[in-house]
């Protein structure tokens, strides 16, 4: 399913993305190797990162 119409991206480079370590919807479109264009897949990328990124195997401490 494609979840940033701007860029074409599905929810599978978006997922991939954030287990290869991406943790702002700003790593997740340099992943994908494009920028942000209206902004209104932000939202759904975020939630992904939440929910990928706090039951995944990459999940990381936010040590900061
Ligand atoms: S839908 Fe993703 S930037 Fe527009």
């Amino acid at each position: 399913m494609i979840l940033c119409l701007c860029n074409a991206l599905s929810d599978a480079q978006l997922a991939e993305a954030v287990a290869q370590g991406a943790r702002r919807p700003r790593d997740v479109y340099a992943h994908c190797a494009c920028k942000a264009q209206c902004g209104t897949c932000a939202r759904a990328i975020l939630s992904m990162i939440r929910d990928l990124g706090s039951s995944g195997p990459a999940t990381q401490s936010q040590a900061s």
